[in-house]
């Protein structure tokens, strides 16, 4: 059995930064769904011209969609061969029901970064990706209230949720969380 792994959080809370680093020290595949995307984007396929429009607005791919990009990635040799780190997916219930069903037996830990709605506003508008407009911030932060923050509970029930405090400098939030994920795997 490989080790899997999910990680939560606000926008901006800095799951993209820590689950590369988290990834490469585990030996896992880190698996973000928004670089899926972005990738399809930059490659104008048909999946990246509808998913454009819908990114910069701050809205939700729907679960179909993503449901099925997961599932073909969570099949590939060297996520089998390896685990993974999972960056930007589950955020419905919908989508928590489906990894499942993929991949109950594997998932050992669903770590939550958190971070406050003040602070990840500030690092997005810092960065300025082509989704960190105002408008599309706020939105994104809307939809993470309604639809992903029902999943901290959703996770707890399933006794593999570990919170971590995300605020700090990156090599703070990383020994935080190395040291979480050493004691509970
Ligand atoms: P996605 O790419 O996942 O974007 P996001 O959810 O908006 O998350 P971010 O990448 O903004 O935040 P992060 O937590 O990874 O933080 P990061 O490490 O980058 O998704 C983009 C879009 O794709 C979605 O809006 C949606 O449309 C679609 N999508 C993707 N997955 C989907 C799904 N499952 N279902 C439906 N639609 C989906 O850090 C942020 C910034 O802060 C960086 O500049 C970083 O350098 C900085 N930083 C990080 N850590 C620290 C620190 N400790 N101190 C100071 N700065 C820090």
């Amino acid at each position: 059995m490989t080790l899997g792994m999910i990680i939560l959080g606000r926008q901006g809370s800095g799951k993209g930064t820590q689950a590369v680093r988290i990834a490469e020290r585990f030996g896992i595949i880190h698996i973000s769904t928004g670089d899926m995307l972005r990738a399809a984007v930059e490659e104008g396929t048909e999946l990246g011209l509808k998913a454009k429009s819908i990114m910069d607005a701050g809205e939700l791919v729907t679960d179909d969609v993503i449901n099925g990009i997961v599932e073909e990635r969570l099949k590939k040799e060297d996520v089998l061969h390896s685990g993974f780190l999972l960056d930007g997916y589950p955020r419905t219930v919908g989508q928590a029901t489906e990894l499942k069903k993929l991949a109950a037996e594997n998932l050992k830990l669903a770590i939550n970064l958190e971070v406050s709605i003040e602070e990840v506003t500030q690092r997005m508008l810092s960065r300025g990706r082509q989704d960190d407009t105002p408008e599309a911030i706020a939105r994104r932060l809307e939809l993470y209230e309604a639809e992903t923050s029902p999943l901290i509970e959703w996770f707890d029930k399933e006794n593999i949720l570990c919170v971590i405090n995300g605020s700090g400098t990156e090599n703070e939030v990383y020994e935080r969380v190395i040291s979480e994920i050493e004691k509970s795997i």
